[in-house]
């Protein structure tokens, strides 16, 4: 939530830090500003609405300058709006600050400083920190560096921040705890930002800050220390991220590239992982944990939203192939329990940003308590693989899109591979079951490839459905966190009411929802509970609802009866979410599309929560 985007080096930073906050726009797009120091002093341009508005709004003006930064928001602290955006400065002008991440304390803080006759000019926490530390600069009488650590050492909350001295336009201090931040390192100029996509673009070379740590960077200097005031010796990476992935590739949004990517990204995932021939699965990152795997009691998967519903379909398989007992909870429900966790624990954290702030605390809970943590995420190199003990990467590419598609499936392969994986550490599958299913996982891309070919299909059916007021998802087995998905897919990027349940729990109260103005989606594929299924559809005919069928193809049973249908192809219930999410993923971008709604950038949301 919140991106942030500085530069200090010899090109102009206006264009860096303007591309910059577009490639990260989908962490937050309420408000952006940018601020730039030249001889003529600090420039400082905010605005309520989006990167582009900012953009026309400081057109013509003085963009001149070779240190930078700027700031797309998602407001927490303050409504958006041009006097809460970033940059904040401090009560003399001279320094400046962009924030991400939330100041707990900012009230107390405040309240202090007003005593003291600070005057702020907006409602934000951030403001308050820019205070704080110009408080401490003029009375330590020390450097900006140094004042910024001991302010850090006042405040309880989660940050990522960059800072500017007006008087001293030679150097930039960035610092982290517990929000994401990621410094490009160039031949005589250093880029900041919330993740490697603003950076790649000018150097291969960066280095993840980690948390409680503090950056002084000028052109030709950088120092890291921790808060503790102890030097830290950067370690450089080379990013392996491709400009190319982060553009539209000829797609009219991101989501749609990225639903179709998903032949590619799913056959990415399993890419050295699986030996179909053998009947065997190689998951590197979880192999040291092998032997624990033979003796564990239990799995808790802790995750939200869309990776939640992965979660869901991991529990189906886990215990379904591995036979190891898997609960599945919301990490924001999870961390303000007690639950009961052993060191025979093993706590699976599913998270494609891995910033997502009540999962990062559930993790944090979980190893006090004594478990193991696998941590299965998209982003390489952020937060959550960085707390976790082990974790199997998903290798999906980044997610542009703010509503997860190949997110959700690469999570779900890497979660049907970690059930093959214990299944074959327990013994759990005989080789032959195990080289069938493997064989089937191989052909999944090829089949995904075919789920999409109902696109067109899909727009028009999209169509019949755009005015609705309320959905209706509904599956069984394997079919039911598909329908939570496909509902939640369909509300937060069409804003159309829609729900998920399990086929039989219809007749336990929403079956009231049902006349004829009410569309069903049905996940009916020829399964173990195809018949089952089919009964629900009947309850739903008689009450005159519209159903749309996803059903196996050459299927005519559903046809007979549903009012609408979408074919996948054929499958052992174990891929079946991999294959059925696609049509439900296209329907809720047509119907989305067709309602005008913005697609890639849904109302209120943002791609990585970093606030609980
Ligand atoms: C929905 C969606 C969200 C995320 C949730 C968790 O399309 O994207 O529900 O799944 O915010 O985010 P991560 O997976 O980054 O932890």
């Amino acid at each position: 939530m919140c991106g942030i985007v500085g530069y200090i080096g010899y090109r102009e930073a206006w264009p860096i830090v303007l591309k910059g906050l577009k490639r990260l726009e989908y962490r937050g797009y309420d408000s952006a500003g940018i601020a730039l120091i030249n001889p003529d002093g600090l420039h400082l341009y905010k605005k309520a609405g989006k990167v582009q508005e900012l953009e026309n709004f400081a057109e013509g003006k003085d963009q001149s300058g070779t240190i930078g930064m700027g700031h797309t928001r998602w407001a927490t602290h303050g409504e958006p709006s041009d006097r809460n955006s970033h940059p904040h400065t401090s009560n003399d002008g001279k320094l400046t600050i962009i924030h991400n991440g939330i100041i707990e304390n900012y009230a107390t803080l405040k309240e202090e400083l007003l005593s003291r006759g600070h005057i702020f000019n907006s409602d934000t926490d951030t403001e308050v920190l820019i205070h704080l530390v110009e408080e401490i600069y003029k009375k330590e009488n020390t450097d900006l560096l140094e004042a910024v650590r001991l302010a850090l050492h006042q405040v309880s909350g989660a940050y990522a921040i960059v800072i500017m001295d007006n008087d001293h336009p030679d150097q930039l201090i960035a610092a982290r705890k517990g929000s994401p931040m990621v410094i490009g390192v160039g031949t005589g100029e250093y880029f900041i930002a919330s993740d490697a996509t603003p950076i790649i673009e000018y150097t291969k070379n960066v280095i993840y800050l980690n948390d409680n740590e503090i950056a002084f960077l000028k052109r030709d200097e950088l120092l890291i220390k921790r808060l503790d005031n102890i030097i830290q010796t950067p370690y450089i990476q080379e990013l392996e991220l491709k400009l190319e992935m982060l553009e539209k590739g000829g797609y009219e949004h991101f989501m749609l590239k990225e639903i179709f990517e998903q032949s590619r990204s799913i056959r990415d995932c399993m890419r050295g992982r699986i030996y179909p021939n053998e009947g065997r699965v190689q998951l590197g990152g979880i192999k040291e944990y092998a032997d624990k795997l033979k003796n564990i009691d239990r799995i808790i998967i802790v995750a939200c939203g869309t990776s939640w519903h992965a979660g869901l379909v991991g529990e189906y398989l886990i215990e379904e192939y591995a036979r190891i007992p898997v609960e599945v909870e919301y990490a924001s429900e999870f961390r303000y329990r007690n639950p009961i966790i052993t060191e025979k624990d093993v706590v699976i954290a599913i998270s494609q940003s891995g910033e997502t702030a009540d999962t990062m605390a559930a993790i944090e809970m979980a190893k006090e308590k004594g478990a193991t943590i696998f941590g299965v995420c998209n982003v390489v190199g952020a937060s959550i693989p960085r707390l976790t003990h082990a974790g199997v990467y998903t290798h999906a590419g980044p997610e542009i899109g703010v509503a997860s598609t190949k997110a959700f499936t690469a999570q779900v392969t890497v979660l049907t591979l970690m059930a093959f994986y214990m299944a074959q550490q327990k013994g759990t599958l005989t080789q032959a079951k195990l080289v069938e299913l493997l064989t089937e996982l191989d052909c999944i891309p090829e089949k995904i490839t075919k789920a999409l070919a109902s696109n067109e299909l899909i727009k028009e059916i999209a169509h019949k459905f755009k005015d609705s007021r309320n959905c209706l998802f509904l599956g069984r087995g394997s079919g039911f966190p598909v329908a939570l998905e496909g509902a939640l897919k369909l509300k937060e990027i069409s804003y159309i009411h829609a729900e998920g349940y399990p086929a039989a729990e219809m007749k336990h109260g929403p079956i009231a929802l049902i006349d004829e103005e009410m569309p069903v989606v049905v996940i009916a594929t020829k399964n173990s509970s195809y018949e089952k299924v089919i009964s629900n559809i009947q309850e739903v005919k008689a009450r005159k609802g519209i159903v749309l069928a996803i059903v196996t193809e050459g299927d005519t049973e559903v046809r007979k009866m549903a009012d609408y249908c979408i074919e996948i192809p054929d499958s052992s219930e174990a891929f079946l979410p991999l294959l059925a999410t696609i049509p439900l993923q296209l329907l809720s971008y047509h119907i989305a599309l067709l309602r005008g709604c913005n697609v890639d950038q849904p109302r209120n949301l943002a791609k990585s929560v970093t606030v609980e």
